[in-house]
């Protein structure tokens, strides 16, 4: 097994290595999962912290069944519920939870970098669950994973991603990934939302959308992130539908066994037509979730290394 690290903060600093043995892993566990009994003692004893402090539906309740899967001891820390309210913080909401004996905290944050500071400032192993517009690396896993059992390989494919990727964490860990195993990214959406300065990540950048799907093997579409955009990047939603929607008409224009992904939430109408977000001939994006607990599983179970 090549891991050599006590926590997950990124895929931008994983080997090649490294990324293979969380895929690697999270095949071992999704046949797990398809077992009558899903439950193993991998965490019997541990402890593990979710820190939610930015609102999360599939991430959230992915590490929860993950860690009840792994027989772990969970702690779900609600916001609102929390003297974060009282002005407390972030350090020493952190260092009171690790007082409990906490081995893991899982963190999602709307300031990027949140993740890192912990790992400084805390014993315990830190997984990132999301941080601002950073990065999200157990969805990028998942992404890369779902990627791989549905389509056999990586490296070679073409996959574009579309939508609002300057302020996409999914993004950033997606391209991360997938260049790392050997995918030729291609982004495409608004000037203002797709920069050309994403070339230096290894991609191709377009705003034409027909061309930027035509030979994809897969399309990933990325809702417009409004809670971190700064001011108003283009001047309607109906004009980004028109301009950048995936719909029937645009689909029938690229291979055929071209895959929808999309991390979610889905905006219905807007990225997406609500009929090809239910096309499950086309759309993995259910797929994307269930794949997302072996993932995990498998994060959880190769940082308990580190923790012996
Ligand atoms: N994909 C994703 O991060 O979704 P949530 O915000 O619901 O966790």
């Amino acid at each position: 097994m090549s891991w050599n690290r006590k926590h997950l903060l990124d895929i931008e600093s994983l080997t090649v290595e490294e990324i293979w043995t969380v895929l690697d892993t999270a095949r071992a566990f999704k046949a797990v999962g398809a077992r009558a009994i899903k439950k193993v003692p991998a965490l019997r004893g541990k402890t593990v912290v979710n820190l939610f402090v930015e609102p999360s539906t599939r991430t959230r309740i992915s590490f929860e069944l993950a860690e009840q899967r792994l027989s772990a001891d969970i702690i779900n820390f609600t916001t609102e519920a929390s003297s974060l309210k009282k002005g407390e913080t972030l350090k020493d909401t952190a260092r009171n939870l690790e007082a409990l004996n906490a081995d893991f905290i899982v963190i999602r944050h709307s300031a990027s970098g949140a993740p890192h500071f912990l790992a400084r400032v805390l014993n315990a192993s830190v997984i990132n669950a999301g941080d601002g517009a950073h990065e999200h690396p157990t969805q990028a896993l998942l992404d890369t994973f779902t990627i791989l059992e549905a389509k056999g390989k990586i490296a070679g494919l073409k996959v574009t991603i579309l939508g609002d990727v300057l302020y996409s964490r999914v993004a950033r860990s997606d391209i991360w990934a997938l260049t790392k195993l050997g995918a030729q990214v291609t982004l495409c959406g608004p000037t203002t939302l797709v920069p050309r300065v994403f070339e230096q990540m290894g991609c191709r950048v377009t705003h034409n959308v027909e061309e930027a799907i035509a030979d994809a093997d897969i399309i990933n579409l990325l809702r417009i992130q409004h809670e971190r955009q700064r001011k108003t990047m283009f001047p309607s939603l109906a004009e980004y539908t028109s301009l950048f929607g995936l719909n029937q008409a645009r689909l029938a224009r690229t291979k055929p066994d071209a895959l929808i992904m999309h991390p979610g939430p889905i905006n219905r109408g807007v990225e997406i037509d609500t009929k090809l977000a239910d096309d499950l001939n086309r759309s993995v994006i259910l797929d994307q979730v269930e794949m997302g607990v072996a993932v995990r599983q498998a994060v959880l179970e190769i940082l308990s290394h580190s923790l012996d």
